[in-house]
């Protein structure tokens, strides 16, 4: 609709200038430059190197998305971008970018969570979130469980991980198999030609007395790492497929049953998964069957959207002023360590300022 929010989003958290522009909950453009293959030769995410690529491709990045979505800059009802969490240096380009570009348009900006826009996402492809939402939020460098009633303004995490992040275990269990980086990815293909029971992996915090939310992936990580190191010390080849397949199962399994626990015992019917781990076809699958059983409907974005991209973060900003929630001043700045309860980043005092100007509010 016309009068829905058009909303331009910037996402420099990592390694992907992300630029999505949205109307509404209707994704008009998705344009990411990644630099991820800038860093493979360090077998991680080389903060400077982000920063420098963020540089250097936002504005193209910028003008695609424009292009794409067939508007002009002066269009837009709102400027929203990452502010948090991330690498510092990165987050910096993309606010201060955002920051630029709000302020010589004369538009408001609106600071967001990059763990509130992966679950936000959501919203472009199946529509608004019902409330409530449990999220289970699995990425790089976050995995929790998260209870939403409102997006904007009511993220209240169940449990998180006590250790590695889903994603961070998938990067160095691909780095100990020599699979390279990212991991995801490449053991999510491994493992399709591997047999997931051919090494039974231990399930992190799975005991009746473990805190039933929270997860740890650390010692996973470790067992699969002495798991191969012994085959090799042995002399014997390491199935690479089997390994894969067999660690993928531990992950999805205990992912899976915790977020199903969490629907269940807190009478939630709908369970949205998001971030970068969120496109593991394994636990796409376990967690449909997992749900289809339990009676909770499932919401998972496609994988392009899983990942981090610019429309996630166009999708909270739209959400933002269809709420008429308030923008954030032109002095924002970036924080890496902002909180998950924390959807937006201190805010000015022109409430709701695009909200009315599209003839909302009151
Ligand atoms: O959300 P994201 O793009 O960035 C962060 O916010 O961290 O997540 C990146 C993480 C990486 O650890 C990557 O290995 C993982 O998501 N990932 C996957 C898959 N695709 C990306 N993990 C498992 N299976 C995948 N298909
Ligand atoms: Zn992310």
């Amino acid at each position: 609709m016309a009068d829905e929010p058009l909303v331009l989003g910037i996402e420099t958290s990592c390694d992907e200038t992300g630029v999505g522009i949205v109307r509404g909950t209707t994704l008009l453009a998705d344009a990411v430059a990644s630099s991820v293959n800038d860093h493979a030769r360090f077998g991680g995410v080389v903060p400077e190197i982000a920063s420098r690529a963020h540089l250097e491709a936002m504005v193209p990045t910028i003008q695609r998305a424009l292009d794409t979505a067939g508007i002009k800059a002066s269009d837009l009802d709102g400027i929203a971008v990452t502010a948090g969490p991330g690498l510092a240096g990165a987050l910096l380009v993309g606010v201060s970018a955002a920051k630029a570009y709000a302020w010589a348009l004369d538009k408001p900006l609106y600071g967001v969570n990059h763990l509130a826009s992966h679950i936000c996402v959501d919203q472009l492809e199946h529509g608004r979130l019902p409330e409530p939402t449990m999220a289970l939020l699995v990425s790089g460098g976050h995995s929790s469980l998260l209870l939403t009633t409102d997006i904007t303004s009511d993220v209240r995490p169940l449990g998180a991980t006590i250790d590695d992040a889903a994603g961070e275990a998938f990067d160095k269990v691909a780095r100990v198999l020599g699979l390279g980086f990212p991991g995801g990815p490449v053991v999510d293909r491994m493992a399709r030609e591997g047999d997931p029971k051919a090494i039974a992996f231990p399930r992190g915090l799975s005991g009746a007395k473990d805190p039933a939310y929270d997860f740890s992936f650390s010692g996973l990580k470790t067992a699969v790492a002495r798991w191969v190191e012994g085959r090799r010390r042995a002399g014997e080849d390491v199935p690479v497929a089997d390994v894969a397949a067999s660690f993928q199962e531990a992950v999805t399994d205990v992912l899976t049953r915790k977020a199903v626990k969490a629907c269940r015992e807190n009478g939630v019917d709908h369970l949205m998964i998001g971030g970068g781990v969120a496109a593991n076809s394994r636990l796409r699958e376990m967690a449909q069957q997992r749900c289809d059983k339990a009676g909770i409907t499932l919401r998972v974005p496609r994988p392009g959207l899983c990942t981090d991209n610019g429309a996630m973060v166009a999708a909270l900003g739209s959400e933002m002023v269809w709420r008429g929630r308030a923008s954030s001043s032109l002095e924002l700045s970036a924080d890496s360590s902002l909180p998950v309860t924390e959807v937006s980043v201190p805010h000015n005092d022109v409430h709701g300022e695009a909200y009315r100007a599209l003839g909302g509010g009151a």
